[in-house]
C-alpha cells in the first residue's frame, strides 16, 4: 500500500498543521500537511513506519546507530542504571561508570589524547573543544590566541561556536553575525577527484591555504584549526592524500592546536577506531558523539591530549576549578552505562573490523550508481559514502525530494542539499547492501 492510500495511524492523527511539536531542520508546514514520515519501531538495520512498512536504514539513523537498532544489551544496561543510580550532579561528584567510560575511550584514541570531557551532543563537544583551546593558550600565557580556523563545507554542529566554525551559510544566515572569530580554509572538494574511491590524488596543496590565513591574521592570534577528517554532513568529502599531514605540519610550525571533529568519522566508521588512525595524523583534540552510545542516550565527548589537560590544570591555583565549564547532564549515568555497553558490543563482535571487511562490497555498490545520468559525483571511504544528484531548480530541491521518495520506497538516508549520505550499521550483511543498492537505483531512475 503506498502512502497516499494508507489509513491514518494513531500517531499520524497527532500530526496536523496546528500540532505543538516543532521539528528541527524540517519544513514543518510540509511535514504537518501530509508530508509526515513517521517511524514506530526499529530493529537491526530496519525501521518500521506507522503503517508497519519495513524501511532499511542506510544512514544508521543520523550516523549514530553503528551497532544496529534495538540492542538488548544496551537496553538492559540502561535499565539497570536507572534503578541503581539514575542521576548524580557531575560537579564535585562522580560515579564509577564515568571513570570507566573515559578510560575505555582513552584506550581507543590515538597518541596521548587520554583526557576525556563529557558533553551531551556533538555540538556541545565542539563548543567545549573551542573553550579548551582558548583556556589552554591562556594558561600558557598566550591568551591573545582567539581566532579559530575551520573550512568551507564544514559542519560542526549548531551551537554558536559550531555555526561560526561551520562552512554552511544556511546554518548561520538567520542568526546574525556569529560569536566566534573564525576564518575559513578553502574546501578540498575538487572536480579533478570526481568519482574517486578513497583519497583523491589532487589537492594536498590546498592545506597551504592555512598559510594564507596565518599571514593574514598572524599565527600568534590563532588558537586552533578545526576540521572533520572526512567532512560528513556536507556529503562525505574525503581529504586528498597528504592534505591532513600538511595541516599537521603547519599547525606544529605555528603552535596552532589541530582539532579533529570525529563526531561522524569516529568509532569505526572509516574502519579504524578514529579517522586520525585511518589517515595516520594525530590531532591535539578530538570531538566525539553519535556512535559513542549507538544513538540511544545523547552523549558527546572531547578527547584532549595530556599536554593540554596538564597545561590547564597546572596553571590553576590549588583547590581552584581549573576549567569553568560543564553541563547538568555531563557524564550522565545513563549515557555512561549505554556507552560502556556499546563499546563492549563493538569489541566483542569485532564490529569495526567487520565494517572494514565489508567496505569494498559496500563501496562497489555505491560506485555502481555511476552510470545513472542523475548522479554527478560519488565519494566514499570505509563504511561511509556520499553521492550528488544533479540539481533541479534551486539547490537542495531534488535532494529533498529524493529522500522522500526513498523513504516511500522503503529506504532511509540522510541528504544535505543535493548530496546523499550512506552510512549503514556495521552489522549489515551483503544482502542489506544489495537491498540498499537496488532501492537506490530504482528510485534514482524515477527522476
Ligand atoms: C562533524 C560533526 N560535528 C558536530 C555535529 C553536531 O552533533 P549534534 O547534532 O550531536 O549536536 C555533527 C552532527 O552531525 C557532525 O557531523
Amino acid at each position: 500500500m503506498g502512502r497516499s492510500e494508507s489509513l491514518p495511524s494513531a500517531v499520524a492523527e497527532a500530526v496536523h498543521p496546528d500540532a505543538p511539536f516543532w521539528l528541527p531542520f524540517t519544513p514543518n508546514r510540509e511535514f504537518k500537511t501530509g508530508g509526515a514520515r513517521l517511524a514506530a519501531r526499529a530493529e537491526g538495520i530496519y525501521y518500521w513506519d506507522d503503517q508497519g512498512r519495513r524501511i532499511i536504514d542506510a544512514s544508521s539513523g543520523l550516523f549514530c546507530v553503528a551497532a544496529g537498532h534495538g540492542r538488548r544489551e544496551i537496553a538492559e544496561a540502561v535499565g539497570r542504571q536507572v534503578a541503581e543510580l539514575d542521576y548524580l550532579p557531575p560537579f564535585l561528584r562522580a560515579h564509577g561508570k564515568a571513570f570507566e567510560l573515559a578510560r575505555r575511550i582513552a584506550e581507543l584514541t590515538p597518541g596521548d589524547l587520554n583526557r576525556i570531557f563529557f558533553t551531551n551532543s556533538g555540538s556541545e563537544a565542539v563548543d567545549s573543544a573551542m573553550k579548551i583551546a582558548l583556556a589552554y593558550h591562556r594558561a600558557r600565557g598566550q591568551g591573545q590566541r582567539q581566532i579559530f580556523i575551520s573550512r568551507e563545507r564544514a559542519y560542526h554542529g549548531v551551537n554558536f561556536g559550531g555555526i561560526a566554525l561551520s562552512g554552511m551559510a544556511n546554518n548561520r544566515r538567520h542568526f546574525g553575525i556569529g560569536l566566534a572569530p573564525v576564518a575559513h580554509l578553502r574546501h578540498h572538494h575538487l572536480q579533478e577527484n570526481a568519482f574517486t574511491r578513497g583519497q583523491g590524488a589532487q589537492g594536498a596543496e590546498l592545506a597551504d591555504d592555512l598559510l594564507r590565513l596565518i599571514n593574514l591574521h598572524g599565527a600568534e592570534n590563532i588558537a586552533a584549526v578545526f576540521v572533520e577528517p572526512v567532512a560528513g554532513s556536507t556529503g562525505v568529502l574525503v581529504p586528498p592524500r597528504g592534505y591532513l599531514q600538511r595541516l599537521r605540519e603547519i599547525c606544529d610550525q605555528h603552535q596552532l592546536l589541530l582539532v579533529f571533529d570525529e563526531v561522524i568519522s569516529g568509532f569505526g566508521r572509516l574502519g579504524d577506531n578514529f579517522g586520525a588512525q585511518t589517515f595516520g595524523v594525530t590531532p591535539d583534540i578530538m570531538t566525539l558523539a553519535k556512535a559513542l552510545t549507538n544513538g540511544t542516550v545523547p552523549m558527546g565527548a572531547v578527547a584532549a591530549s595530556q599536554r593540554i589537560y596538564d597545561g590547564i590544570v597546572a596553571a590553576a591555583g590549588e583547590q581552584s576549578i581549573e576549567f569553568f565549564h560543564g553541563y547538568t547532564y555531563s557524564a550522565h549515568p545513563l549515557a555512561c552505562a549505554a556507552g560502556l555497553a556499546v563499546l563492549d558490543i563493538y569489541r566483542d563482535e569485532g564490529l569495526f573490523e567487520r565494517a572494514q571487511k565489508l567496505s569494498p562490497y559496500f563501496l562497489d555498490m555505491v560506485f555502481s550508481l555511476r552510470d545513472l545520468p542523475i548522479v554527478t559525483d560519488i565519494r566514499g571511504i570505509g563504511f561511509l559514502a556520499g553521492f550528488d544528484v544533479a540539481a533541479d531548480g534551486a539547490p537542495g530541491v531534488r535532494g529533498h525530494e529524493l529522500q522522500k521518495r526513498l523513504w516511500d520506497a522503503g529506504l532511509h538516508l540522510k541528504t544535505t542539499g543535493d548530496a546523499a549520505i550512506l552510512a549503514p550499521a556495521y552489522i549489515a550483511e551483503k544482502a542489506h547492501i544489495d537491498e540498499i543498492g537496488d532501492t537506490l537505483r530504482r528510485v534514482l531512475k524515477s527522476f
